[in-house]
């Protein structure tokens, strides 16, 4: 059987690394991983291929950063001729970034089969790339890997549940596999953020970076957490850090560092007293770590992780964001609505009982 897999974007290498693997274990799998070059900074791609051991890509298309059509059609004038030239069984894909979209796409033109890991997932906000991106796929893809009954319940509603299969979240997969790898690392981060005794933040999502008011509020609430509550440890994607550049906005008691590594990451989410994000990925691994979680946003895809206050959206506002964190002792129990961690494992056995 030959698979390719299309990746892009820092959070499809933490997904495609655990049915990667799966892959490789299993005999009589060809196997091709394809990079877009959405992103391409060391911090953003090199290092999660080293830490998580992601093959080689067989080609890097380095389309890199420009507006959303232009990206998003680069990509596809990349992708057709190898996918034409290499004619696989199934086509991978994960997630919702304009890679993901630009691969489905390429593959319906060629009426090769694809699966989207990932399935199911909907903030109902048509205004956000990635919800765009994620119906899209979902619609062309052939078969539906979903990670849980929320996920299956909106697959259903949009008539797509005949092609649904339900894995777990591949996301669980590897917090498993690679969280005592991190621990066993540990490094100066480790050194210097001690268990319990820090807030961790992420933002990066366009609507709140590439709007004033928002980034204000996140930033200003931050500070304020810091001073009151913990310190606050900020890791910022590159277009985060040049609003806050382009803002003239400099930290008070905030630390700010370069991205995190994924297994850097993974060590500080697991010893953070809490957990300030805009993205859907670390939500999600806070709520797998058992670590409270204050989302930026005004809805979430994850509502499961919102049960007993474990997630709180609070939107941009400093002082929700502030109510929010000082609520934050009393959050639980947790549940476990993601699979059993064995997600990349049923996605390859599923490909190849489909092949
Ligand atoms: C993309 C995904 C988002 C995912 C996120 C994870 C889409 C529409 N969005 O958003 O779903 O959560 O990745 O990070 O696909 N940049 C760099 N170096 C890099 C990558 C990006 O400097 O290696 C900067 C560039 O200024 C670029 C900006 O970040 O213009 C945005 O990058 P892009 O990949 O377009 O979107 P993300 O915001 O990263």
């Amino acid at each position: 059987m030959k698979v390719m897999t299309v990746v892009g974007a820092r959070p499809q290498f933490v997904k495609a690394a655990v049915v990667c693997r799966a892959l490789l274990s299993r005999p009589g799998i060809e196997h091709t991983l394809i990079h877009t070059g959405q992103h391409y900074d060391a911090s953003m791609s090199g290092v999660f291929f080293q830490e998580l051991g992601i093959p080689e890509p067989q080609l890097n298309l380095a389309v890199g950063s420009a507006p959303h059509g232009v990206q998003t059609a680069e990509m596809m004038r990349g992708l057709e001729p190898v996918m034409e030239a290499a004619a696989p069984d199934w086509l991978l894909l994960y997630g919702d970034t304009n890679s993901t979209l630009a691969a489905a796409l390429v593959a319906s033109k060629l009426n090769i089969r694809q699966a989207h890991v990932e399935s199911g997932l909907r903030s109902f906000r048509r205004s956000m790339a990635e919800e765009v991106n994620r119906i899209v796929a979902d619609h062309l893809a052939d078969l539906l890997f979903y990670p849980s009954n929320v996920a299956l319940q909106n697959l259903a509603h949009e008539g797509l549940q005949d092609r649904a299969v339900f894995s777990g979240d591949v996301m669980y997969d590897a917090v498993l596999m690679f969280r005592t790898i991190a621990e066993a690392k540990g490094g100066p981060l480790a050194e210097k953020w001690k268990p319990g005794q820090f807030a961790l933040a992420t933002v990066h999502r366009a609507e709140n970076t590439d709007d004033e008011a928002r980034l204000t509020g996140i930033l200003e609430a931050l500070e304020e957490i810091s001073e009151t509550l913990c310190p606050v440890l900020l890791p910022l994607h590159p277009r985060t850090r040049a609003r806050v550049e382009q803002l003239g906005w400099k930290p008070r008691t905030l630390t700010i560092v370069e991205p995190l590594s994924y297994l850097e990451m993974l060590l500080l989410q697991g010893r953070a007293r809490m957990i300030v994000t805009d993205s859907g990925g670390v939500q999600k691994e806070a709520y797998f770590m058992q670590v409270p979680c204050i989302t930026l946003r005004e809805e979430t895809e994850w509502i499961e992780t919102l049960e007993h206050g474990c997630n709180q959206l609070t939107g941009t506002g400093r002082s929700e964001i502030l109510a929010a964190a000082r609520r934050m002792e009393s959050t639980g129990p947790w549940g476990t609505p993601f699979g059993n961690g064995q997600a990349a494992q049923k996605i390859v056995q599923t490909l190849c009982e489909r092949s």
